[in-house]
């Protein structure tokens, strides 16, 4: 299902750069890469010309090579002051491109703004906060929280399951992706950070992959079963999943959608509640890859996902009811809550 998708644009914009060249234009790939790989570099403008190496070599466009963006650069340059050109997005993006300008955001931001084309990468292999970092460029995170919180309770613990585009852009479907998160440090109450590779792989054997943490038969799908028996080894207590609800297919159709304010959208009970999910697992340079979890983990709440309540959505039904309540009434929220966390804290201390 996220399999990469090359468009027909895409297809037909490689197969005209590949008699070109373009495609296998390592070399001077490589070239560029010489100079503009050295931190050093400064140009007679003093603009930052620095292109990191590593970063690029793991961008999706590293396929395209620089010079099918930057297509008037000669033989002599720098020497010849030429300002290289530069490809706009639109001529490999059109239909994102078209989608984007009809939308609310269209007029506070260009495509550069949120993505550095030296380092682009597919939804799947970025984190939800990684994502959120793009905004934060301009929405500083706290003034967000402030914001939301006029009408969603707990704003802070919402923009951190939820990307700021699950609410702010149309999907037609949603997942929750579960990330392994880190204590920052051995005190049990320290914060928690999604961890790098290194950091997992010292619980395995060997070279053995991270899947591996969880994926214990290695068929790349994660069952209910294997999902237990992570999260109650208590050899991983300082490490937990943490969910974050993201949209199946990214879009750039920025909207305020009327329906995030209905509580309900995410924490629905029956057949409408979250069935799909993943983990993602961390690479060691630093992408995430996503293997499907069997349906239902979400509403297990107990052995699932102990760290990541979706209030609402689970079986028991004294809680759908309570849960059904405090959605229906604002006003009851507080107590609601309140008794909520008392009910559930004999889960929450055996995990
Ligand atoms: C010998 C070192 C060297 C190599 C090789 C090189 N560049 Fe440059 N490049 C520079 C320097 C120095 C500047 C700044 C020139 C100036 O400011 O007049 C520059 C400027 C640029 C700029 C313009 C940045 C701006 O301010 O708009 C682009 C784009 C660029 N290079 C792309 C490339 C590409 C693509 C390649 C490979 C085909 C490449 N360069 C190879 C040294 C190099
Ligand atoms: C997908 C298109 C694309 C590819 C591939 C690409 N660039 Fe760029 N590059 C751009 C765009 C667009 C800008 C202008 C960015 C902006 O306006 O912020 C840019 C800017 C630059 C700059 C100016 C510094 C900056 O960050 O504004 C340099 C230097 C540069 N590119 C070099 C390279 C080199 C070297 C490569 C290959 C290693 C490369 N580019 C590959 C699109 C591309
Ligand atoms: C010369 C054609 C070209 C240009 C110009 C170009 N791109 Fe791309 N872009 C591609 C190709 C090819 C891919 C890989 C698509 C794929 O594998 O599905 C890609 C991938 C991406 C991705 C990641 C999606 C993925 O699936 O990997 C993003 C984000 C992206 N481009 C944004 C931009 C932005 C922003 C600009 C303008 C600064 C831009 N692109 C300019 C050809 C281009
Ligand atoms: C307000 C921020 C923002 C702006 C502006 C923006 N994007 Fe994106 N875009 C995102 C986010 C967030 C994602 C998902 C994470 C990722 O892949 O980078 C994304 C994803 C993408 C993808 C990958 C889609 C996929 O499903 O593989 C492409 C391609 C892309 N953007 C191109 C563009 C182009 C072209 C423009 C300008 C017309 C643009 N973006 C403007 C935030 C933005
Ligand atoms: C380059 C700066 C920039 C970036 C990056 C950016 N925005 Fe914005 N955004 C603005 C500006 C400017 C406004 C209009 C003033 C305001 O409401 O703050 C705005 C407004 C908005 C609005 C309200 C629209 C309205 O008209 O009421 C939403 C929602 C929004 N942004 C979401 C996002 C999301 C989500 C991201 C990240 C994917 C993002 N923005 C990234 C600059 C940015
Ligand atoms: C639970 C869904 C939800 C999440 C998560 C969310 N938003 Fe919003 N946001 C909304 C709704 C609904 C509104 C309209 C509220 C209003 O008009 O008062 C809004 C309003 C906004 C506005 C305009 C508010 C103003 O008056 O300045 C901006 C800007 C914005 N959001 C950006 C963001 C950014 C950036 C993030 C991520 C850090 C984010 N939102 C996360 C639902 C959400
Ligand atoms: C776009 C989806 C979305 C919307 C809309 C939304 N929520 Fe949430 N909510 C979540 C997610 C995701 C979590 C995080 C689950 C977790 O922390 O385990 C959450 C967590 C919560 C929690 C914390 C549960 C706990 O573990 O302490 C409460 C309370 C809550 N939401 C109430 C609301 C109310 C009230 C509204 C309507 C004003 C609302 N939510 C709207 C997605 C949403």
């Amino acid at each position: 299902m996220f399999k990469r998708r090359l468009t027909p644009a895409l297809v037909l914009s490689l197969l005209v750069m590949l008699p070109m060249g373009v495609l296998a234009a390592d070399k001077p790939q490589d070239e560029c890469i010489n100079c503009h790989g050295d931190k050093n570099i400064s140009g007679k403008s003093g603009a930052h010309l620095y292109i990191d190496p590593l970063q690029y070599s793991e961008t999706t466009h590293a396929v395209i090579g620089c010079t099918s963006c930057h297509e008037s650069v000669t033989a002599s340059h720098p020497d010849d002051g030429i300002r290289p050109s530069r490809a706009t997005c639109k001529e490999c993006h059109g239909p994102i491109q078209q989608e984007y300008s009809a939308s609310l955001h269209a007029n506070n931001a260009g495509c550069a703004d949120c993505h550095n084309p030296h380092a682009v990468k597919p939804p799947m292999e970025l984190s939800g906060k990684q994502m959120n970092t793009m905004c934060s460029k301009c929405h500083d995170t706290a003034r967000m929280i402030k914001v939301h919180d006029k009408w969603l309770p707990q704003a802070d613990l919402h923009i951190d399951a939820l990307p700021c585009i699950t609410c702010h852009t149309g999907s037609k479907s949603y997942v929750i992706t579960m990330y392994i998160e880190k204590r920052t440090s051995d005190s049990p109450h320290s914060d928690f950070k999604v961890a790098k590779y290194e950091e997992l792989s010292r619980f395995l054997p060997g070279d053995k992959d991270v899947t591996a943490l969880i994926d214990k038969n290695g068929d790349n799908f994660i069952s209910l079963e294997e999902l237990r028996t992570f999260n109650k080894n208590a050899k991983y207590d300082n490490i937990r999943l943490w969910g974050m609800m993201t949209p199946e297919k990214v879009t750039h159709s920025y909207q305020i959608l009327d329906n995030r304010w209905d509580c309900s959208f995410c924490h629905a009970s029956g057949p409408k509640a979250m069935q799909t999910s993943f983990v993602a697992f961390p690479g060691k340079n630093g992408t995430f890859s996503r293997v499907a979890v069997e349906k239902g983990a979400i509403l297990d709440l107990l052995y699932g996902t102990p760290d990541f309540y979706m209030m609402g959505s689970t079986r028991s039904t004294a809680l759908s009811i309570l849960g059904g309540l405090i959605i229906s009434g604002g006003f009851l929220f507080a107590a609601g809550h309140g008794t909520l966390r008392f009910l559930t804290r004999n889960n929450r201390k055996e995990h």
